[in-house]
């Protein structure tokens, strides 16, 4: 990584000064999942970071049925917010198939918008909702419509000074919902996606139809003939066929490595079609349930800081709580979390793999979730708790998950066994039965390129049954 200055403003406003002052030469950090890999890989380059992730843009809030969500919710927020999940259930689906694990518990939807991303699924998401994006800077405020937002790969109308602060949805609390995507591997960007939000009128007809797509072309786009082929219309399956055929018919889709533009062309027609049916189905499954009460109130907090903040700064001592014990550790700004706790405090139980936050090697808990450390500044883990595989340790012995992996041979090899312990540990914390499936799920944004699943799964089932003693 090139060397930059660091700073972590406590106010919108000193955020907003530093992006004037510095404008093309300063780049705004939320998550990090996109902008630290363009960093490690020195294809961003700026002299400046501006971490906003402390500022108070964490709510979810809902106001005279409109949904109000900071810029800074992140990607796990979505799909496990109660709120959410009454008054915008689509947002929900379409967050659960971002990445990995990791990637969704640091991704932040501001960041996901601002990066734009034509294969994204939150871009499709906020042009399937019409949303409204609150964006600030230093001379003003303005709102964009999510429409005109997105101006092509990888490119917003956003100035360099401005950041997004809030994006603002209608609820959907009667829509049918559905999000479809074909990815080539679990955890990949989608190769097309289908948003889909549909309502019925009492009589069963389509009130409202509403066809987002990405991966398609240079940014998100509705399909909006075959929105207009179904307003007013009986859903049957011959009609949503028929809207499907027409949206895919409009599309012309770029050929990439991954696919060509014929290909997608294809998916994007099956996808909506099963997109549609599975919306319709909801729409009149729920035509009639009475709208749940709001809950307005869950604001999510936003993180302690405990990092001396004035800006900018070139090295710096980060404060954090490392396998139980209280630290103090001299760090740079471009310096990972990665490279702070195997170069400079010499701990090697953490891996460096793909430094693209793909493999999971690199995986420690932050404040009891997996991250990948390569995508994590040091200076950002301020005041944070870390685990990594050692602290898993009690009373000088082993975790009774690592004896079940030693029992179930599931130690297949050094390189990709702690990132696989941390993430299972973190997920059965919160589900204490999974099933196999749900472990599988739970473990697939950590690669094992030599034997497989099956002794990991087998181990994991055991530790989840609560068995116990070395054999
Ligand atoms: C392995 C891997 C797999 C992934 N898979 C997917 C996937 O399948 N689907 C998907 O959608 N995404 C995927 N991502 C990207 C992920 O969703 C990112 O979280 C997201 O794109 C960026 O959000 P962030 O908060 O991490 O932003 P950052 O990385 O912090 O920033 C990204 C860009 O947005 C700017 N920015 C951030 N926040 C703001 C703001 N509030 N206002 C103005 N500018 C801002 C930054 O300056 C930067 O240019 C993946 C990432 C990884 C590492
Ligand atoms: S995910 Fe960090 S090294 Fe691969
Ligand atoms: S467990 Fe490391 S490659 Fe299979």
């Amino acid at each position: 990584m090139h060397a930059f200055q660091y700073a972590a403003p406590e106010t919108l406003d000193d955020a907003l000064a530093l992006l004037r002052e510095h404008r093309d030469e300063a780049r705004v950090l939320a998550g990090g999942q996109s902008l630290v890999p363009l960093l490690n890989y020195r294809l961003a380059r700026p002299k400046l970071v501006v971490d906003i992730a402390g500022l108070p843009l964490h709510g979810v809030v809902l106001e005279d049925g409109r949904l109000r969500l900071g810029a800074l919710v992140r990607h796990h927020q979505l799909e496990e917010s109660d709120t959410v999940a009454r008054h915008c259930p689509m947002l929900g689906e379409a967050a659960r198939l971002i990445g990995n694990v990791r990637v969704r518990a640091l991704g932040t939807l501001g960041g996901s918008l601002a990066h734009a991303d034509p294969a994204a699924e939150l871009p499709a998401a906020v042009t399937a909702l019409d949303a409204r994006l609150q964006v600030a800077s230093a001379s003003g405020r303005r709102t964009i419509a999510a429409r005109e937002f997105f101006a092509g790969p990888l490119t917003t109308v956003l100035a360099p000074d401005e950041i997004v602060t809030e994006v603002e949805v209608d609820g959907t609390p009667a829509h049918g919902w559905a999000v479809e995507q074909f990815a080539r591997r679990a955890g990949d960007f989608g190769l097309v996606t289908v948003v889909a939000l549909v309502s019925v009128d009492r009589r069963g007809r389509v009130e409202d139809a509403r066809l987002a797509l990405g991966g398609v072309a240079d940014r998100p786009v509705r399909a909006a003939g075959a929105e207009d082929a179904l307003r007013g219309e009986e859903p049957t399956a011959e009609r949503l066929a028929r809207a499907a055929e027409i949206a895919r018919e409009r599309l012309d889709p770029p050929s990439d490595a991954f696919a060509s533009g014929a290909y997608r062309r294809l998916l994007a027609g099956v996808l909506c079609r099963r997109a549609l049916t599975r919306a319709v189905a909801r729409a009149l499954q729920s035509k009639g349930a009475s709208t749940a009460p709001s809950d307005a109130s869950p604001m999510i907090a936003p993180a302690k800081p405990a990092l001396e903040r004035k800006p900018p700064r070139d090295a710096m001592i980060a404060r954090m709580v490392l396998n139980g014990r209280q630290r103090e550790v001299e760090v740079r700004p471009n310096q990972t979390l990665l490279e702070m706790l195997r170069d400079t405090l010499g701990i090697f139980d953490v891996k460096q793999g793909c430094d693209e936050g793909v493999c999971g090697a690199c995986t420690v808990l932050l404040d009891g979730r997996p991250v990948s450390s390569c995508l994590v500044l040091a200076p950002a883990v301020r005041g944070r708790a870390v685990v990594t595989l050692r602290g898993l340790e009690r009373d000088g012995g082993l975790h009774a998950l690592q004896e079940a992996f030693v029992r179930h041979g599931a130690v297949q090899c050094g390189f990709c066994t702690p990132g696989m312990l941390l993430t299972a540990l973190a997920f059965l914390e919160r589900e204490r039965s999974p099933d196999r499936e749900a472990l599988r799920t739970a473990l697939e944004g950590n690669l094992c390129r030599c034997t497989g699943y099956a002794k990991i799964l087998d181990a994991l089932e055991a530790y989840a049954r609560g068995e116990r003693g070395v054999g």
